[in-house]
């Protein structure tokens, strides 16, 4: 598997590969390894974006989609447009949610085929690890939520300095890779999966780059031992003339 961040045509189809060939198998071991917990912070992510009702919301890098089924359990009137890379990811969705108001749609989120200013607010789940430039992926994601607009990302965090770090370490380096090996015959993604957690950034330092692309109330709560975090920030309003 080619996963050089650097060369983004061949970054982006290492990403397709890569989850088009979990993708049946990738709701499963998302709750098995996080115990369950998986539902609980998409539904905090819908929660903190605080959508008006009848809303419209952006889900990037949505994979299966369930951020966006979460924010139609949460209001079923919202306008929701799922997007990702992966096709694979999106059949597998659309298949499991049988009939729903989504809209799919294929897009890369570092060029988000939208107007400026066209969602009301834009989550993601699991996304911003595996961009090739965060910067771009938050100025996007600014410039299509519209102004006084949330932007809210849920992602793992590399574990903190604490004494659960040994255990936690342990369960990235050697469960992850097995559990995810073993049920899925894909090895390598599930070796990729911990690294790309380990080696990311801090919620703290993801915070300096939302803040630098110019979100305003930025703020983030880690669950897990630290080693998940949703992070908020708000497209400040244009002062009124
Ligand atoms: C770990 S999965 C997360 C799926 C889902 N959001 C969730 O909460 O479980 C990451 C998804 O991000 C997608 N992805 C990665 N890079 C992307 C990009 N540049 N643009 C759009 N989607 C991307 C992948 O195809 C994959 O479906």
């Amino acid at each position: 598997m080619n996963m050089n961040r650097h060369r983004q045509p061949d970054w982006n189809r290492s990403i397709r590969e890569m989850f088009g060939s979990i993708s049946s198998h990738y709701d499963l071991l998302n709750t098995l390894m996080t115990f369950g917990r998986d539902r609980f912070w998409r539904r905090s992510v819908i929660a903190s974006a605080g959508i008006p009702p009848g809303g419209s919301l952006l889900d990037a890098g949505t994979g299966t989609g369930k951020i966006a089924l979460e924010a139609l359990h949460h209001d079923p009137h919202l306008s929701v447009v799922a997007a990702d890379l992966t096709l694979e990811m999106m059949k597998k969705g659309r298949d499991s949610a049988g009939d729903t108001n989504i809209r799919w749609c294929c897009a890369d989120a570092l060029t988000l085929p939208f107007p400026d200013e066209t969602f009301d607010a834009v989550t993601s789940g699991y996304l911003i690890r595996n961009v090739p430039d965060l910067t771009l992926c938050f100025s996007e994601q600014f410039r299509v939520v519209k102004s006084g607009g949330k932007v809210v990302s849920l992602d793992t965090s590399p574990p903190p300095d604490t004494v659960m770090k040994p255990l936690i370490m342990l369960y990235l380096k050697v469960i992850i890779p097995v559990l995810g090996g073993l049920i899925t015959g894909k090895w390598d993604a599930y070796r990729y999966l911990p690294e790309s957690t380990r080696s990311f950034k801090t919620p703290r330092e993801i915070s300096t780059v939302m803040e630098a692309v110019g979100f305003e109330d930025v703020r983030y709560t880690r669950y897990m031992f630290g080693t998940m975090a949703i992070i908020e920030g708000t497209r400040p309003r244009r002062p009124a003339s």
